[in-house]
C-alpha cells in the first residue's frame, strides 16, 4: 500500500457571493473518498496576503522568511503538501489576481510538486487553466495534463444552489475528475519519492 499524499485544494477566488465554493467542496469530497490522499481546503479568503511588495524576489529566499508573517505561514502551509488542486475562476480570459498574488509570494515551497485544476466559466475556465500551467512551470511545479473543465450544464445547474452543492449535480464531471485524480496520485507519489532522495 502506498502512502497517502497530502493534497491542498486551493480556492482561488475570494469575492462576495463567489461560485468557487461549490466545485471546491465537490473535488474535496472526491479526494477524501478516494483513499490515496489526505486533502484539505485552503481558502484564499483566510490568507490576507498584501499585494506583493518585497524588495527581494522569493526565488532568493532560502529560509522561509518572506518579509511578512502571513506569507511565512503561507509558505509553511504550501511546503507541507505533496500536490495541489487549484479551483480557478476565469476573469477576463485569465485567472484571478488574488491567486496570482498568492502564487508569487513564495517560491521553493511550490517546487517539484504536481498541480492540477478545476476550472469553471463559459469555456470551463480553459483559458485561465492554460495560463496557470505556464506560471506553474516557472514555479518549478509539474502541471499535469488532466484537469476538470466544468461542463456548462453543471455550472448552470449548480450556480443558484447553496454551497455546498449536492455532489450528484457534478456527476457529468466525475469521469474527468477520476482521470485527473489518477494522474495526480501518480505524480504526487513519484515526486514525493524523488524529493526524498
Ligand atoms: C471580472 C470578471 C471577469 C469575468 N470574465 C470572464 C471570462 O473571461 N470568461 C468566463 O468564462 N467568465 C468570466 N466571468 C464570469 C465568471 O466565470 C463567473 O462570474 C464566475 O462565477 C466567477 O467565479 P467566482 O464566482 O468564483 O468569482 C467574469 C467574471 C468577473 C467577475
Amino acid at each position: 500500500m502506498t502512502t497517502r499524499r497530502k493534497i491542498l485544494v486551493i480556492l482561488g477566488s475570494t469575492r462576495e457571493g463567489r461560485y468557487g465554493d461549490k466545485p471546491a467542496h465537490w473535488i474535496l469530497g472526491m479526494l477524501r473518498a478516494d483513499g490515496r490522499f489526505d486533502a484539505e481546503l485552503v481558502d484564499l479568503r483566510d490568507w490576507p496576503l498584501p499585494m506583493f511588495d518585497q524588495p527581494r524576489s522569493p526565488v532568493k529566499v532560502t529560509d522561509g522568511k518572506y518579509g511578512n508573517d502571513v506569507a511565512d505561514r503561507w509558505g509553511q502551509t504550501i511546503a507541507a503538501a505533496d500536490g495541489y488542486v487549484i479551483i480557478t475562476a476565469e476573469y477576463n480570459h485569465g485567472y484571478t489576481a488574488v491567486l496570482k498574488n498568492a502564487l508569487d509570494w513564495i517560491f521553493r515551497e511550490w517546487n517539484r510538486k504536481p498541480v492540477t485544476f478545476v476550472g469553471y466559466g463559459n469555456a470551463g475556465g480553459s483559458r485561465a487553466i492554460e495560463q496557470l500551467r505556464e506560471v506553474a512551470v516557472e514555479l518549478e511545479m509539474a502541471p499535469i495534463r488532466r484537469a476538470v473543465h466544468l461542463p456548462l450544464d453543471v455550472y448552470r445547474a449548480t450556480m443558484t444552489t447553496q454551497a455546498p452543492a449536492d455532489p450528484a449535480l457534478f456527476a457529468p464531471a466525475e469521469p474527468a475528475a477520476k482521470l485527473m485524480l489518477d494522474e495526480l496520485a501518480w505524480w504526487a507519489n513519484a515526486l514525493a519519492v524523488a524529493r526524498a532522495m
